[in-house]
């Protein structure tokens, strides 16, 4: 038992032991725009009837492993088929998933760098190399070094989160149908996004059987603490994840919650658009600011670069609001990204700055 105390960092697979865990701050400052949820709780009388509808089913039996009901809903707001799509416990195991079933050891993942943190830990973990290609100074894509990467030997999937994450940016559908057209391999779009953004490459899966598109139910519609994501891909792609998903990986209150607010599917969209004039009002407030570099943004959160970022992070942590800062980040010195908040979460942040700079 001695020899127990220590070592097992040794036993760790090669990719895992050089990971950090991953810490979401639960405890921070009050203001939380440092995560990109929505700042809107779902309401209170579809909690009700969520919790309702909830309590009514069998809590003894397992849910249903397919998510049919679910998917079914979905298909027809995707304009898929059921076959087409996966649920996922969030869009993160999706992204697990897939890199499990069609990436792993001696193989390598490519995405634009800087962008969402998981493409490169998920592979890691799943035994893969992780291939990150510099986006331009503007965040556009540099084509040609993706399709150098696209074209190596080892190489099975791209991802693309769009907009982007942290830069806010969408990528313009030229660039990603070039990148379509000049490679096999599987492109996923990653919409967690999308909503904010208006736009969705879900209508050319039937053009391109290698491309996946990834939605999250985290962001605009609310359910980050509940964890539902989905991906609509080619019926055979979605076999391959089928193989290595977990039986039951999205619990009975996931698939009731998810289905009850697709219901309600054009008020998100609604609610989106708020937050969409509010990133407006907060992105034009702080570009008055002739020391700080706003990012157009196209998703519920700007980025901003100013040369203060640290001190202007920690002082707003000090009057109660988060900010995620990326001090170690390739790419993105002095950079900061700030969720879009209510209004007066908003209004708060703008006073503060002018107070700071
Ligand atoms: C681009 C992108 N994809 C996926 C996710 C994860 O979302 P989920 O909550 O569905 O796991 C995030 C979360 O921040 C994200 O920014």
């Amino acid at each position: 038992m001695e020899s127990r105390r220590s070592g097992f960092k040794n036993y760790l697979r090669a990719g895992v032991r050089e990971l950090e865990p991953y810490e979401a701050e639960a405890n921070g400052p009050p203001i939380r725009l440092d995560a990109n949820e929505s700042p809107f709780d779902v309401p209170e009388d579809l909690k009700q009837e969520i919790l309702e509808g909830f309590r009514a089913l069998p809590w003894n039996r397992y849910p249903d492993s397919q998510c049919w009901e679910l998917r079914q809903v979905l298909a027809e707001k995707c304009g898929v088929t059921a076959e087409q799509l996966i649920a996922g416990n969030g869009s993160d195991e999706i992204i697990r998933d897939l890199l499990t079933a069609y990436g792993g050891t001696g193989t390598q993942t490519v995405f634009p760098i800087p962008t969402f943190s998981m493409f490169r830990i998920l592979t890691l973990v799943t035994g893969g190399n992780p291939v990150g290609v510099r986006l331009k100074d503007d965040w556009s894509l540099d084509i040609p070094s993706l399709l150098r990467e696209l074209g190596a030997e080892s190489t099975r999937m791209l991802f693309l989160a769009s907009p982007n994450n942290p830069t806010g940016n969408a990528f313009p559908v030229e660039q990603v149908e070039e990148i379509l057209k000049s490679t096999d391999r599987l492109v996923v779009i990653d919409e967690a996004y999308g909503l904010f953004a208006q736009q969705s490459w879900l209508s050319r899966l039937g053009k391109y059987p290698h491309l996946a598109v990834l939605s999250t139910f985290s962001k605009a519609m609310s359910l980050a603490g509940v964890r539902v994501g989905y991906l609509a891909a080619h019926p055979e792609i979605i076999q391959g994840l089928n193989r290595v998903r977990l039986p039951y990986n999205l619990d009975a209150l996931a698939q009731h919650a998810a289905l009850k607010v697709m219901a309600g599917f054009e008020f998100w969209k609604e609610q989106a658009g708020k937050i969409v004039s509010e990133r407006e009002r907060v992105s034009e407030q702080l570009s008055q600011y002739p020391r700080v570099r706003v990012y157009p943004s196209q998703a519920n959160f700007v980025l901003i670069r100013v040369k203060e970022a640290q001190h202007l992070k920690q002082e707003l942590a000090r009057h109660g609001i988060a900010v995620r800062g990326f001090s170690a980040r390739e790419g993105l010195d002095d950079c900061l990204r700030i969720t879009i908040g209510r209004p007066e979460e908003n209004d708060q942040l703008l006073k503060l700055v002018t107070q700071l700079l």
